[in-house]
């Protein structure tokens, strides 16, 4: 399995960067693209399908006996499956912010075994297998050494999915306890800024799977924790997101988690 999960990691990864790469020829012609919106402030394109299949077509041909859940097309789950955000950060996208990325996560039996992020923008590639270790372009990285929420700067997120004092409550607390924060809308991409150390947390109170689980998976290799994310095995609905530094989850967690 080891073998086979190192072959999937190689060509998973390959898969974003061609992904990226198609998503960065859309933003470059963004104006032209037509928008639909899939419900209060969710946006889609025809990039954002034209990417995900790409990246179907792709995991198909190589792999025909693992499924694929994606964002836009769906997808039945399995006992291997790759759960696809296309364009983490579409809203970015589509403004001309060069803040979104590409996210693949391969479960095995309801586990995360391998991570992949790629930011086409910086051209960088964030990989994790469990177990092994999370690297960005290859080299290792880990999260920061941050301790205290009055030395942090935490990543953050919301939408209209909940109720805002579901956000403000929290973030009272949060900016109370002395904490910077940055909401770049891309809640994949500040996972991984998390693993590398250039955001000491990340919260949102209620993302899906797809922007989650590679994400949560490169912080846990790369040294930091994540408090519990609940899954349900058909991948519907979302849940709050906290991951970090394992000290800082520790102090955040019963500020932000219900
Ligand atoms: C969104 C981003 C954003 C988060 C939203 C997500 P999308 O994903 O991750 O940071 O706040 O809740 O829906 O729509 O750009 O794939
Ligand atoms: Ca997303
Ligand atoms: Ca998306």
């Amino acid at each position: 399995m080891t073998i086979e999960l190192d072959r999937r990691l190689a060509a998973g990864a390959a898969v974003a960067r061609e992904a990226g790469r198609l998503a960065r020829r859309y933003f470059e012609r963004r104006a032209d693209l037509t928008v639909e919106l899939k419900g209060p402030q969710d946006l889609v394109s025809v990039a954002d399908r034209a990417v995900e299949e790409l990246i179907r077509a792709r995991l198909s041909a190589l792999f025909p006996e693992d499924a694929v859940v994606g964002e836009e097309a769906g997808g039945l789950a399995a006992s291997r499956v790759w759960v696809v955000d296309p364009i983490d950060g579409t809203q970015n996208f589509l403004r001309g912010l060069p803040w979104f990325c590409v996210v693949l996560a391969l479960m095995v039996d309801g586990r995360t075994e391998l991570g992949i992020i790629y930011d086409p923008n910086t051209d960088e590639l964030y990989t994790a297998r469990r177990g092994g270790g999370a690297f960005l372009n290859g080299e290792a990285i880990c999260v920061s050494d941050c301790v205290a929420l009055e030395n942090a700067v935490i990543g953050v997120g919301h939408s209209p999915r909940h109720a805002p004092e579901r956000f403000l409550e929290p973030f009272t607390a949060v900016l109370r306890a002395g904490a910077q924060t940055r909401n770049l809308l891309t809640a994949a991409l500040q996972l991984a800024h998390v693993a590398c150390g250039r955001l000491d947390a990340t919260w949102d109170p209620y993302l899906l799977p797809w922007d989650v689980l590679a994400g949560i998976l490169l912080v846990e290799e790369a040294g930091g924790a994540a408090a519990s994310y609940r899954l349900r095995p058909d991948f519907s609905g979302g849940a709050p997101l906290l991951a970090g530094t394992e000290p800082l989850v520790r102090a955040l967690r019963p500020m932000v988690t219900e």
